[in-house]
């Protein structure tokens, strides 16, 4: 891809800016000159996020509190805010979930994701950057998993995913305006540097990394490990995670590299660890003990996932650099400060 720069104080819209991803990217964007507008439901996400966004940054991020399938409100966003280009985290993540509500997922995932695309096409604004996931690869023939291996969801929040990524090659292909990125995460985990922005799930973490480490402040008495009878080297599964702040920067690569038509990109940064390594590395960082018991399988998982980032990092020019012990690390500064998360949050 070529590379195009913003001009200092074009604005992004970022969608979902006050989740995880987002408030992080924000952060990322801000401090490359972008002006920034939120829009977020608050569904999953935090207004006490975006205050820190606005502290970290010293600026006055925008923040509307809207549902994306408010063609209302998006229009009276796009129509106010002069925005040149949109990063789309917003959308319902939990895999478990998805299987119990699949229509719930299809009608906040699809609904919003058009619903924005239309607003788009109305105000003339045709970039766009999607937050997919690895998990539109399944369970992967070989690893590590590039861009051209074959996709295939193995639950309804994936799909979701896929039926994205079709719908925005559908879009590209039909009018060579429309600039589209397909960014596919590995294992997020971390937080910013700051220990004021970081993943504050809700209710019991999915994810092993907020599990562990809400287990090492003493919210919870112990991880489960969910297998230990997998195809690696210790038996538990093997996952590429990457620093979230790694992650945010290769939004702005992407960003900058925006060009007609639809590409798809890894994130991650090729490398595994097993869950046991998380648990002794958490172990380290943190100066706790972090008891675990092994259970069975959780159903649908894999085991070993891995990416090949050769084309993120050849055509984006982007690297993630940050190791396992820096994410544990900064998760763990996260996590010791705000025990609660944004809940119990003092300014
Ligand atoms: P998150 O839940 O922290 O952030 C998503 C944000 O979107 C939330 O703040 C939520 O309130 C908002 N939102 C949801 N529905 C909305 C709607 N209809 N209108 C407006 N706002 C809405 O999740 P995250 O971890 O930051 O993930 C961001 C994106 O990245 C998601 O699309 C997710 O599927 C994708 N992704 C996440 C991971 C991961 O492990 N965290 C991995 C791969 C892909
Ligand atoms: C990692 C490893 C578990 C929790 C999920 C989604 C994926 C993407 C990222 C959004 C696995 C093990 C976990 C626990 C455990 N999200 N584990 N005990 O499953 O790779 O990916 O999040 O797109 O779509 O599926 O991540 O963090 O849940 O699990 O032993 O309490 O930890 O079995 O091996 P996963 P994870």
């Amino acid at each position: 891809m070529s590379g195009r720069w913003f001009t200092v104080k074009e604005t992004v819209l970022v969608t979902g800016g006050a989740g995880y991803i987002g408030s992080h990217t924000a952060v990322a964007l801000s401090e490359r000159g972008y002006r920034i507008v939120i829009v977020d439901d608050l569904s999953n996400g935090s207004p006490v996020a975006v205050d820190v966004i606005r502290r970290l940054t010293d600026t006055d991020v925008a923040f509307h509190e809207a549902d994306l399938t408010d063609t209302g409100a998006l229009d009276r966003i796009f129509a106010t805010e002069g925005i040149s280009a949109v990063l789309h985290f917003a959308g319902l993540k939990a895999v478990g979930e998805s299987v119990a509500l699949p229509l719930r997922y299809y009608q906040v995932n699809l609904g919003s994701t058009m619903s924005l695309l239309e607003a788009m096409d109305r105000h003339d604004v045709r970039q766009l950057v999607f937050s997919s996931s690895a998990t539109v690869y399944g369970d992967p023939e070989t690893v590590p998993i590039s861009e051209t291996a074959p996709t295939g969801a193995t639950n309804p929040y994936g799909r979701s995913k896929l039926i994205i990524e079709d719908i925005l090659r559908d879009v590209a292909a039909s009018d060579d305006r429309w600039q589209f990125c397909l960014l596919r995460y590995f294992n997020p985990v971390g937080a910013h540097a700051s220990g004021d922005l970081g993943e504050d799930p809700a209710g019991i973490p999915n994810n092993l990394v907020p599990f562990v480490m809400q287990v090492a402040v003493g919210r919870r008495p112990e991880v489960q490990v969910f297998g230990t009878d997998y195809d690696t080297p210790d038996g538990t599964g093997v996952r590429d995670y990457i620093h979230v702040v790694d992650l945010a920067d290769g939004h702005l690569a992407a960003l900058e590299a925006l060009e007609p038509g639809c590409e798809a990109f890894n994130l991650g940064t090729g490398t595994g660890a097993s869950v046991l390594e998380v648990i002794d590395a958490t172990s380290l960082v943190s100066g706790r003990e972090v008891p675990y018991t092994v259970v069975e399988r959780r159903p649908g998982d894999i085991a070993v996932s891995l990416a090949d980032p050769t084309r993120a990092n050849d055509r984006l020019g982007w690297r993630a650099d940050r190791s396992l012990e820096t994410m544990l690390h900064d998760s763990w500064n996260w996590q010791s400060k705000h025990p609660m998360g944004f809940e119990d949050y003092e300014d």
